[in-house]
C-alpha cells in the first residue's frame, strides 16, 4: 500500500514537473513572438524619404508633359502609369509629418487628378490633356499649400511650355 501511494505521489510530481515545463515554453514563446511583433513594428515604422518621392514626381510631371505635347501617348501612359504607381506607395505608406497626415492627401491630391488624366489620354487631344494637367499642377500646390510648404509651387507657364517650380 504505502508503495503504491509513493508511486502515485511520484507520478503527480512528474506531472506537475512536465505543466511547469509546457508552461516555461509557452511563456517563452509569448515573450518571443511579441518581440517579432515589436521588431516587425519597427521595420514598418522605417522613415519614409519624402523628398524622395517628390524628386520623382518633378521628373514624371516633366516627361508625362512633353510626351503629350509630342503626342507620344505611350509614352505619357508609361509615364502617367508611373506617376500612379509612386503615388499608390506613398498612400500605402502612412507618412504623417509633423502631425500632418501625408498620406492620407495623396488620393484627393494626386491618384484622383491622375485617373482624370488617364481618362483624356485615348482622345489623343494635346489641348484637353495639357488642360487635365494642369488641374494636376494645382493639386500638387494645393498639397503642398495644406502641408504647410504653400512655397513650394509649380506651374504650366504657357500653351506648350514646361511645366517648372516657380522660385
Ligand atoms: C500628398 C501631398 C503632396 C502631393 C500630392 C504632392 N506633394 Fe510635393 N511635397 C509634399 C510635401 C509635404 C513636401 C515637403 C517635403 C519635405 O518636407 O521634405 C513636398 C515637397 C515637394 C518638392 C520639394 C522637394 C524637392 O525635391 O525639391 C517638390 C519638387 C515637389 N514636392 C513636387 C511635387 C509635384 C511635382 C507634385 C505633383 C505631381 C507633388 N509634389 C505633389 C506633399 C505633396
Amino acid at each position: 500500500m504505502p508503495m503504491r501511494r509513493w508511486g502515485l505521489g511520484l507520478m503527480a510530481l512528474l506531472l506537475i514537473g512536465s505543466l511547469a515545463g509546457l508552461y516555461a515554453l509557452h511563456k517563452e514563446n509569448q515573450t518571443l513572438h511579441q518581440e517579432v511583433a515589436r521588431l516587425s513594428h519597427l521595420i514598418s515604422e522605417k522613415p519614409v524619404e519624402l523628398s524622395a518621392f517628390m524628386t520623382a514626381y518633378e521628373r514624371f510631371l516633366t516627361k508625362l508633359h512633353a510626351a503629350g505635347m509630342n503626342e507620344n501617348w505611350e509614352l505619357a501612359a508609361f509615364y502617367l502609369e508611373e506617376l500612379k504607381e509612386t503615388a499608390e506607395e506613398l498612400e500605402r505608406s502612412q507618412v504623417v509629418e509633423e502631425g500632418i497626415p501625408i498620406s492620407a492627401m495623396v488620393r484627393p491630391n494626386l491618384l484622383e487628378p491622375l485617373e482624370e488624366l488617364e481618362k483624356v489620354l485615348p482622345a489623343k487631344d494635346k489641348v484637353a490633356f495639357e488642360a487635365q494637367l494642369r488641374t494636376l499642377v494645382q493639386r500638387c500646390n494645393g498639397c503642398h499649400a495644406a502641408a504647410g510648404k504653400p512655397y513650394v509651387r509649380f506651374t504650366l507657364p504657357a500653351a506648350g511650355q514646361p511645366p517648372r517650380q516657380v522660385f
